[in-house]
């Protein structure tokens, strides 16, 4: 049996870091060639992709930004001739980007809807749901013009299902890229193009760097997580590779929940 990619293209934003990375290298031994889309430079992911013996290219974008979506998307397909895959794993839990953790320890209401400061609302949002919007927009539109269809993950989380007190724009943005993945998956159902999302629960990536230090906010996560343990990138890269691959051919408009056990139904 061949590898589960082979001669694919995809598209990872977000795939400097963590999950997004971890995916890259994935699909890499999956036999796909990978254009690593992210704020951050994205070398390290090209030289881990190029290990595993596939090509990389690595774009600048700020997925908040439409033209960086479209060019990141039309970098694939000048360099590999196609694009048949996205992962739309660039997010942020707070205006900086990583978990608020630390600042809940200092004053644990600190990030209440009470005391929160528009702008950095507007900016978890901007990123988690427009630019998530804006990715999949970009992808969808150029696997359509191609004809020959194409799957689409969107990183989710299980905070799309859960409410987390502190929390507030990161479960909003969440619950908006699942109801996002789910209007796309129906308006797209009959063209070829998949759309689907995976929602990890906590994963140990620089996201989340410092929560194991922080005994009340780790313990909260434990409770709501019956393995008692962080996942791992690698383990979100498995959902994303089922998702992204034609064993899932049948699946749109679903999201998985790689989560430790965070649900039952
Ligand atoms: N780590 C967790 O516990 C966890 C749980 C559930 C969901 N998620 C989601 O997984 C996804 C990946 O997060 P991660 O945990 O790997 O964190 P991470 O911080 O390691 O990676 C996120 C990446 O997104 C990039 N990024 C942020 N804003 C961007 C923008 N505007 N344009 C382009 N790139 C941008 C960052 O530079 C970074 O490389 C996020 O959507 C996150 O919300 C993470």
């Amino acid at each position: 049996m061949g590898a589960a990619l082979q001669d694919k293209v995809a598209v990872v934003t977000g795939g400097a870091s963590g999950i997004g990375q971890a995916t890259a290298v994935r699909f890499a031994q999956e036999g796909a060639d990978i254009v690593v889309a992210d704020l951050q430079p994205g070398e390290e992911t090209v030289g881990l992709v190029k290990d595993a013996g596939r090509r990389a290219i690595s774009v600048p974008a700020d997925t908040t930004q439409e033209s960086d979506c479209d060019a990141m998307v039309a970098a694939g397909v000048s360099e590999f001739g196609h694009v048949d895959i996205g992962i739309a794993a660039a997010g942020i839990a707070t205006r900086g980007g990583r978990s608020n953790v630390q600042t809940t320890q200092v004053q644990p209401d600190a990030n209440h809807v009470v005391n929160l400061d528009t702008e950095v609302f507007q900016r978890v949002i901007d990123v988690n749901v427009l630019g998530v919007m804006m990715t999949d927009r970009a992808l969808a539109r150029q696997m359509l013009a191609q004809g020959t269809g194409g799957s689409i993950v969107n990183i989710a989380s299980s905070a799309a299902k859960i409410p987390l007190a502190g929390a507030s724009p990161y479960c909003v943005s969440k619950a908006g890229v699942w109801m996002l993945t789910k209007v796309m998956g129906l308006e797209l159902a009959a063209r070829g193009v998949r759309v689907n999302a995976v929602g990890p629960g906590y994963t140990a990536t620089p996201m989340v760097d410092g929560i194991e230090d922080n005994k009340p906010a780790y313990d909260f996560a434990m409770s709501i997580t019956p393995m008692h343990r962080l996942g791992t990138p690698a383990e979100i890269a498995a959902a994303c590779l089922f998702l992204a691959g034609e064993e899932s051919s049948f699946f749109t408009g679903q999201m998985l929940h790689p989560a430790g056990g965070q649900f039952t139904d």
